[in-house]
């Protein structure tokens, strides 16, 4: 029997107790919703992520598809609807530290590193078997991602399922992370449900750190850059090079990619490139601009965003302004690198 959502009657959206292909397009099929309202309100949300369900949510990084953490079925789903590995583990979301200390064991050093949250900062952390995570979410692994994020819609959401949430960015795997609902939407070919932030205030993601030890090492530079946490631990931030054991599964090579082909660094474009600047480097007339300004928060912001709109209009190659690596300009410029590297036919 159809189970409709407490407190929607008004709106035409309904979660299936069976599995069926309701929402199905030529490349996408999500079991067991219909989707009949996107983007979903707020208590909609709530409601599907109770039930075990999906829903795409903001936060001030990049929207992420969420779930139950504690719900092993529920996880699936996220990894079948992304066609994600396995084997590589996601971010729990939380409402608050008490929360996050409920799942991971904080050291001293942890705590003091956890005091920049709410923010766009991924802690890897030993896991407490006892919180009830479902094994889907460390992908097996001791320890888990935490991350408390900034955006209120966001915390409020964690707080009103009363579960941590899981959330990988909401887009299919190895794909451009979305900064809006719309991208979400297209993503998935708008079956997967969606609640509406508006714009991500950063636009790339959470910096990942471990804290092993009395050690700080970056495992995925992103929207923090490492001098503030430095700054405010007095600690160095180890950064995981390249040849070291692969400590964040996720740091895939080829991985952020839109569909048209990168070239990076370029100070002018080539015939049948469309260009993306930054400051000066303003490229032909008509081309985009991540920040005219040279201003990186406004580069970031805009970088995926630009990347999907370039890829819908059909480039087949998208050269890139020099983007200077320091501050937030080294998240940029690792996205970027991924975004160019070869790929394996998707
Ligand atoms: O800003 C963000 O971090 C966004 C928003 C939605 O919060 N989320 C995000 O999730 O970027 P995702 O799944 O796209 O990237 C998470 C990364 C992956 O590279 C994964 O391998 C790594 O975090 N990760 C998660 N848990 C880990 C763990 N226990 N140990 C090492 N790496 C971990
Ligand atoms: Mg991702």
């Amino acid at each position: 029997m159809p189970q409709t959502l407490a407190g929607t009657a008004a709106r035409p959206f309904i979660v299936l107790d069976v599995p069926g292909p309701p929402c199905q397009t030529a490349a996408f099929t999500l079991p067991g919703i219909i989707m009949a309202a996107n983007p979903v309100s707020f208590e909609e949300a709530v409601a599907l992520l109770k039930a075990g369900e999906i829903c795409a949510f903001p936060t001030e990084t990049v929207y992420g598809l969420g779930a139950d953490a504690t719900n092993s079925g529920a996880v699936l789903k996220i990894y079948e609807t992304k066609k994600r590995p396995r084997f590589n583990p996601l971010i729990a979301h939380c409402a608050d530290f008490g929360m996050a200390r409920s799942i991971a064991v904080f050291s001293p050093l942890a705590e003091k590193v956890a005091a920049l949250w709410p923010g766009a900062l991924t802690l890897v952390l030993p896991l407490r078997p006892e919180a009830g995570i479902s094994d889907l979410v460390t992908a097996g692994l001791g320890t888990i991602g935490v991350r408390v994020p900034d955006l209120s819609l966001a915390r409020d959401l964690i707080a009103a399922v009363s579960k941590p949430l899981a959330a990988p960015s909401a887009n299919p795997s190895g794909r451009l992370s979305p900064t809006t609902a719309a991208m979400v939407r297209a993503a998935f070919h708008d079956c997967v449900p969606v609640l509406d932030g508006g714009a991500c205030e950063k636009g790339v993601e959470s910096t990942i750190l471990a804290v092993d030890g009395n050690k700080i090492v970056q495992l995925r530079a992103g929207a923090l850059p490492r001098s503030v946490v430095e700054a405010a631990t007095g600690m160095p931030v180890e950064v995981a090079g390249e040849g070291a054991e692969v400590l964040a599964p996720g740091m895939l090579k080829s991985h952020y990619a839109p569909r048209a082909h990168l070239r990076l660094n370029a100070e002018s474009v080539e015939p049948g490139e469309a260009y993306l600047g930054f400051g000066r480097h303003e490229g032909p007339s008509g081309a985009l601009n991540l920040s005219p300004a040279g201003d990186l928060d406004e580069a970031a912001r805009n970088l995926f965003a630009m990347l999907a709109l370039l890829d819908e209009k059909g480039a087949t190659g998208i050269a890139v302004a020099p983007v200077p690596d320091e501050g937030l300009g080294e998240a940029i410029n690792d996205r970027l690198q991924r975004a160019a590297a070869p790929r394996d036919g998707n």
